[in-house]
């Protein structure tokens, strides 16, 4: 942390989230909250809670969530420590020029300069598309049917043949090590520092915030590579931003278009589909998934309609499905992909593709079932099992019913013999279940039955502080099963045992945005209504329970083998849980 906690504490505590968030957004009294319409996706009735007693806001439709300062910095694309500064100068609390550590001011002073090199390329590409060494840059841009409006909005650049950017860059006061971080400038034996781009047309990517963090050159004709891309950089993580996202999310759209392409995206913006964005040279990851969910339930794939395109497609689509977007494959045919088909055909065209788009699942199986012989009935029966032990792996109840509908129709057999073949299919998957991995960038997603009780538990013992003396040896923080849970328990027992419990404090201890939100909704689980004083003491004994026996279950099925005999001893304490008694306050 730049600053050290109490004086983050202290700045929190002298800024209310409720008067904060009212002097942007108006907010109105609910109960105990206040509620207003959510500013971080499009929002029709006020789905934003904000919460004074817990200083914490969060979306009970988007999921946005977190204390005031995480507030600023979403709602203003404020840096962490921007933020702690404008709610001190609100407060007027004084902060003391220099710290350094985790969270430094020299690491994020680093991140600055390494954008504003970046930035200065931007700049530097930019002009030369427009000058006369840039013709051919320029050319190019307009054989490919782009308007000047377009090569402005996407701040389309050239790299000029002796990638005279490094003295450029150099003579705005970068140094040699900060040209190489910012992933412009490559370093060879015989000519020390170069420029990594030259002669090609330049595509440069911007972060959410809408800062150029890298770039994707293209040749000019034929050649090889043809699309050359910044390397990662600490400022460009491929597997989290998306090309144009920051034009798309300002649409303000229902839905996103996902293509491959820099040159797609540009096409689709031209033709009037703000939404479009790419991933960046690599497939559609998690990470990039979770950032559109957002922003919207519905996703529509336009993909190359090759066969590498449609394999990338159904990837993509899995990726979805876990993310709970719904997913639909836009035909592009008999086109290559929606920059021809839009030249070929225009946007009215296109439009229709959309309306007519197919459920990524159906499309998958249509895919599925040109790989058998429709006129063998064995291969027909391998045809159906392949398609039952694809339902089989999709988690959620109510989803797999409704493809199971849905399929059984596509495929000409009834709804209920493709249900049992999912059943067998299910069962085998049981026998063979893996441990969860680990997916890049994106925290494990444990099964919502067993973390549900730990939010809950989270949420009352913030509502209420009071009953800890009561569950102090009952609940210890080991039995919070997810990692971050189990982290933030940890530290919010300490505090509550204190006397300082902040649900908002505990935001701050984390750095990531989507970790963050995952801790506001810690705090936040909806208490389902329930009113009377005695209800929610035996629903409180019921989150217990459900929370120890998840623990219980957890060491069960852990690496290290458990004794026996430990087992049924803890067996037997789980089951006298049943009888304790909570109180809460009046
Ligand atoms: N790509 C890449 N490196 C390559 C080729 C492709 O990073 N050598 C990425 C680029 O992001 C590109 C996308 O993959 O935009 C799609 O590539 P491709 O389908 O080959 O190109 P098009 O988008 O059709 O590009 P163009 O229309 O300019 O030929
Ligand atoms: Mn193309």
């Amino acid at each position: 942390m730049y600053y050290p906690q109490e004086l983050i504490d202290q700045v929190q505590q002298n800024n209310d989230i409720v008067d904060v968030i009212n002097e942007y957004i108006p907010l109105t009294k609910k109960g105990a909250n206040y509620v207003c319409l959510c500013p971080f996706h499009q929002d029709s009735n006020p789905s934003l809670m904000v919460s004074r007693q817990k200083q914490l806001f969060k979306c009970f439709a988007c999921g946005e969530g977190g204390n005031v300062i995480t507030f600023l910095q979403k709602y203003d694309s404020k840096t962490f420590v921007e933020a702690v500064q404008t709610l001190a100068e609100r407060a007027g609390i004084k902060l003391p020029e220099n710290y350094s550590g985790e969270y430094s001011k020299e690491n994020q002073d680093k991140k600055q300069r390494l954008i504003e090199c970046n930035t200065e390329a931007a700049r530097y590409f930019y002009a030369l598309l427009r000058s006369s060494e840039g013709k051919k840059g320029f050319d190019y841009f307009k054989k490919r049917e782009l308007s000047d409006e377009t090569m402005k909005k996407f701040g389309l650049g050239f790299a000029d043949i002796n990638g005279n950017l490094v003295a450029h860059l150099k003579k705005q006061g970068f140094t040699d090590k900060e040209i190489l971080d910012s992933g412009l400038g490559t370093h060879d034996e015989r000519n020390g520092l170069r420029s990594k781009f030259w002669n090609r047309v330049m595509f440069p990517i911007k972060n959410q915030a809408g800062k150029v963090i890298g770039f994707g050159g293209r040749v000019l004709g034929d050649g090889e590579p043809k699309y050359l891309n910044s390397p990662e950089t600490s400022i460009f993580n491929k597997s989290t931003n998306l090309y144009a996202f920051d034009l798309a999310k300002a649409s303000r759209s229902q839905y996103f278009i996902l293509c491959e392409g820099y040159m797609d995206v540009i096409a689709l913006h031209q033709a009037g589909f703000n939404m479009a964005v790419a991933s960046l040279g690599t497939a559609f990851t998690p990470g990039q998934a979770n950032i559109i969910r957002r922003y919207a339930k519905d996703i529509y794939l336009s993909y190359d309609s090759d066969g590498p395109g449609v394999k990338a497609a159904i990837r993509a689509a899995k990726i979805c499905r876990e993310f709970n977007l719904s997913c639909k494959v836009i035909n592009m045919s008999p086109y290559k992909d929606p920059d021809e088909f839009i030249k070929a055909l225009g946007k009215e065209e296109y439009q229709k593709r959309i309306d007519e788009a197919k459920n990524a699942f159906i499309f998958e199986i249509g895919v599925l079932r040109k790989q058998y012989d429709p006129s063998d009935p064995d291969e027909n029966t391998r045809y159906d099992m392949e398609v039952a032990a694809l339902l089989s792996e999709m988690k959620d109840e109510v989803a797999r019913t409704n493809y199971i509908k849905a399929c059984a129709k596509e495929m000409g057999i009834t709804e209920s013999s493709l249900s049992s073949m999912v059943a067998k299919e299910a069962s085998k998957n049981r026998r063979f279940a893996q441990t969860p991995v680990l997916k890049n960038g994106i925290h494990e997603k444990k099964d919502d039955s067993a973390v549900k009780p730990q939010q809950l538990m989270l949420t009352y013992l913030a509502e209420y502080p009071s009953i800890y003396p009561q569950i102090e040896n009952i609940i210890t923080p080991e039995d919070f099963t997810d990692a971050t849970y189990r982290e933030v328990a940890v530290k919010f027992f300490e505090d509550v045992r204190n006397g300082v419990a902040s649900p908002a404090r505990m935001v701050s201890m984390f750095e990531d945005e989507e970790i963050q939100n995952k801790v506001s909704d810690m705090f936040t689980s909806y208490l389902n209504g329930i009113e009377k004083k005695e209800e929610k003491e035996n629903a409180l004994v019921d989150i217990i329970y459900r929370l120890k026996a998840n623990a219980l279950e957890e060491m069960k099925n852990g690496t290290g083998a458990l004794d026996p005999a430990v087992f049924m001893k803890k067996k037997k304490e789980l089951m006298e849980i049943r009888r304790i008694k909570i109180q809460l306050p009046e």
